[in-house]
């Protein structure tokens, strides 16, 4: 059995194949559908993951981490006592909690799984969440785009070709993604969003809100005070969450400080409209990088057929308002509830990895133009962003100065940003190739391959073609030495910063 797992910032899920054919998510103990992507450190023996783990956000906020997902990728690292823990081993923890509830609903072992990713992340984010399945001591088999998952469980038009749109907004990341849907072909033609906007910053928005009606009505200021803050901040995801129903809702916080005059309680109003205009350069953000995507597409958005809704915060009527404006007329499919969507997809991959299930191919496309640093500083392009991928490309590059013995190959993906498209550089590492061929500057032909696999992981090899050395690399931005666990930089050691 293979399962389906949705790792998301907010909420995880996992799902499986059922004896007739279907996608299905797996109850946790708690009989929830969604476990709350949240690791609580009792100590060091004691580890809850989700609800449990959720409830101690409030009282036990210095040992309970929440939303790693936005971390993953990153060498940020989470301080529990005398402990750093990585990214890859929370989100471990999380992945390891799903699997149980998998095998004790499924009575028998799991060792396998599909587990989906933001199309958008790069290559360091997707190798953080490989390193999250080892730890959990599970294989991915696959990485799987969450707005294919999501178009996968929506199925396959088998009579004509579906142009699709798959707006996929949960708690930390937005992915914009069109894909043509036929037969037995998902292709997709370009991905766009940010792996740093989500429900999450709906949330922050509407605390800063609270905090300053507060502050003007009572005088007090309650941004230092970190248990008042971790109150609001519930309260107002729950104020965000009830304004999808009703025009009308309201924070209520009893006791939430001391006052001269004694205890103070916060108690506020919010309105839909209200909600909407704190939160309007969320939703223009939303709007620029949708357009943003087309014209990187270079397609108009007549093209769309369909529009495929994913993720909690899609819930939010000035979202749908939103995609109602961009594509007037436009078919909206929300029958499936977007929470569930994309373990569901997940668990359809790996019916269709198992057999289980006849196969849909999926052909989805880079997120990140990438490529190396030149002696000029200059960056020059291997494999252009929505790039369908597996891919390898090469390209010769030769030495500078007459006599080098080795090059430093410096691997950089290039990210658009703002209007005017210009580039930003990232950093995914540098490695050394020693021992080529010595001759005069301009004449060795040194070949640099970079290769995308089915998971949208990076790997880069290169080439003295003359005395045949050579040298290859997975970029790892996080490791781990199991063990005595001690936070590493694996894969490190071939790169010389
Ligand atoms: N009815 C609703 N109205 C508005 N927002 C909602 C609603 N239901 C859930 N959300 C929001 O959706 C977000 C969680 O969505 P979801 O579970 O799809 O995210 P995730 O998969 O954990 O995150 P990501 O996909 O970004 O990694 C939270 O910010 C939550 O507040
Ligand atoms: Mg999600």
């Amino acid at each position: 059995m293979i399962v389906g797992i949705d790792l998301g910032t907010s909420n995880s899920l996992v799902a499986f194949i059922n004896r007739e054919g279907k996608a299905e998510i797996i109850i946790n103990e708690r009989g929830s559908r969604l476990t709350p992507s949240v690791v609580y450190f009792k100590n060091e023996q004691e580890v809850m993951v989700g609800e449990l783990a959720r409830s101690q956000l409030i009282l036990k906020a210095d040992r309970t981490i929440s939303s790693i997902k936005r971390q993953m990728g990153t060498n940020y690292q989470v301080e529990i006592g005398e402990r750093g823990y990585t990214p890859p081993e929370i989100s471990g923890l999380i992945l390891r909690k799903l699997l149980q509830y998998a095998q004790e609903y499924l009575e028998q072992e799991i060792t396998a799984a599909v587990v989906t990713v933001p199309a958008y992340f790069n290559d360091n984010q997707r190798q953080a969440t490989l390193l999250a399945g080892e730890m959990a001591g599970i294989k991915i088999l696959k990485l799987l785009n969450e707005p294919t998952a999501a178009a996968l469980a929506y199925g396959v038009n088998r009579e004509k070709k579906e142009n699709i749109l798959v707006l996929d907004i949960g708690g930390g990341t937005f992915d914009i993604t069109l894909m043509e849907y036929q037969d037995e072909v998902c292709q997709v033609l370009c991905i766009g969003g940010s792996s740093q906007l989500g429900g999450l910053d709906f949330d922050k928005q509407l605390v800063k809100h609270i905090l300053e009606t507060f502050k003007m009505s009572n005088g007090i200021d309650l941004s230092a005070d970190p248990i008042a803050l971790q109150q609001i901040h519930i309260n107002a995801e729950k104020a965000k969450v009830d304004l999808s129903s009703v025009n009308e809702c309201s924070v209520l916080v009893p006791y939430i400080t001391m006052g001269t005059q004694g205890p103070v309680h916060l108690n506020q109003t919010l309105r839909r409209e209200e909600f909407n205009h704190i939160c309007s350069y969320l939703f223009k953000e939303i709007s620029e990088l949708i357009e943003q995507t087309f014209t990187r597409a270079g397609v108009s958005k007549e093209w769309v057929e369909a529009v495929v809704l994913a993720g909690g915060a899609s819930r939010m009527p000035g979202f749908k308002d939103l995609v109602k404006q961009l594509f007037p007329g436009v078919e909206l499919r929300v029958e499936i509830n977007p929470d569930e969507v994309v373990a569901l997809g997940a668990a359809l991959e790996g019916g269709m990895l198992s057999g289980e299930l006849s196969h849909i191919e999926t052909h989805d496309v880079t997120g990140h133009t990438l490529g190396v640093e030149d002696n000029q500083g200059e960056f020059v392009s291997l494999i252009p962003a929505n790039t369908p991928y597996p891919i390898s490309e090469s390209r010769l590059f030769t030495t500078v100065n007459d006599f080098q013995e080795e090059v430093i190959i410096h691997i950089l993906q290039q990210d658009e940003l703002g209007d005017a498209g210009e580039g930003i550089n990232v950093s995914l590492g540098k490695f050394h190739l020693e021992n080529i061929q010595k001759a005069k500057a301009g004449e060795p032909s040194i070949d640099v391959t970079f290769t995308i696999d089915e998971n949208g992981i990076l790997n880069v090899s290169a080439l003295d073609i003359e005395t045949g050395t050579q040298k290859e690399i997975q970029i790892t931005e996080t490791g781990y030495v199991d063990g005595n666990k001690i936070p590493a930089r694996r894969g490190r050691d071939l790169i010389i910063l």
